[in-house]
């Protein structure tokens, strides 16, 4: 039976987030629509959605800054089921909270036990992508809601170095990087190896290089996400000094904090490359195709 137009799936997406819905909405064939959002004096916010929606209704939210984030989504996620929404998913590109998986100190908060369970009484299913899941197995386990996706910017990060530099050596600047320096790698060939990484504080970091021949290489680093950017500027200065031709990044989520962006180049970094999944000037694949055949597969299954 042909679908009527009200089936179609729509995208909500608040303001700075209005041009990567738009290339989720066109790549997926979806609705879009913006969430007007008014800033009271003192920090309170109003959202306001469409007055109908239909009952596959999409939430973009990349969760950097998340706190003020988080509240908005629950007051979104609450009037979109009140206006007709009956499946409600979130695509949140990246997920805060995901690395504080366990208590390291008596008294501290598993944030992403609490921030995971937030989220899945709010929607019933979650996209998001590249998410820091360290000591649990799967998404689901962090978010237990009915469908969790996790898609990857490696893939793309590597075909796009592939079009830049030939015969780069990938280095991911943690031991947790493996697995995306790995898939990167895989992909086209390239000779990859990940350094070693304490962490004595936010800024403070202290990175071993692998045991790998890198003199006279053109080498990308491949990560998660940069933050302060102290890391990948430790595993850069190691690199110069161990006598690299040039160091260039790759990153699924451009989070850069602060001054991360003038650490980083500060250290020798060339070229910065980063997904769309927070938008950043550095963006240079985007992840719109993914995300929507990862939206068309669930809205499907329900
Ligand atoms: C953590 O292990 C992540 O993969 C990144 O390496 C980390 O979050 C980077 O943080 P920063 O840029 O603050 O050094």
């Amino acid at each position: 039976m042909p679908s009527s137009p009200e089936a179609q799936p729509l995208l909500l997406c608040f303001e700075d987030e209005l041009a990567s819905g738009a290339r989720i909405a066109d790549a997926g064939n979806l609705a879009l629509a913006r969430i007007e959002e008014h800033r009271f004096p003192d920090g309170e916010i109003k959202l306001r959605l469409p007055r109908t929606l239909p009952r596959h209704t999409v939430i973009l939210c990349s969760l950097n800054d998340p706190n003020e984030k988080l509240i908005a989504l629950l007051l979104a996620a609450h009037t979109a089921r009140d206006l007709g929404a009956k499946h409600l998913t979130l695509v949140a590109p990246y997920l805060a909270y995901m690395r504080q998986d366990i208590a390291f100190e008596a008294g501290e908060a598993i944030s992403q036990r609490v921030v995971g369970g937030f989220l899945a009484s709010l929607f019933d299913a979650l996209i998001t992508v590249d998410p820091h899941l360290h000591r649990v197995a799967s998404l689901q386990e962090a978010v237990p809601v009915s469908h969790a996706v996790t898609l990857s910017g490696a893939p793309l990060l590597s075909d796009l170095i592939a079009t830049r530099r030939s015969n780069p050596l990938l280095i991911g600047p943690d031991e947790e990087s493996a697995q995306w320096v790995a898939q990167a790698a895989s992909r086209h060939g390239f000779d990859h190896a990940v350094c070693r990484k304490i962490r004595r504080g936010d800024r403070e970091v202290e990175v071993s290089l692998p045991d790998f021949p890198i003199s006279g290489r053109q080498v990308v680093l491949l990560d998660d996400v940069a933050s302060t950017g102290h890391t990948i500027a430790q595993a850069t200065r190691l690199l110069m000094a161990a006598g690299v031709t040039s160091v260039d990044m790759a990153v699924t989520h451009a989070l850069f904090a602060g001054n991360a962006l003038r650490v980083i180049q500060d250290a020798g970094v060339g070229d910065i490359w980063s997904t769309d999944c927070i938008d950043h000037p550095s963006n240079a694949v985007s992840m719109a195709n993914l995300i929507a055949q990862a939206l068309a597969r669930i809205h499907a299954f329900d």
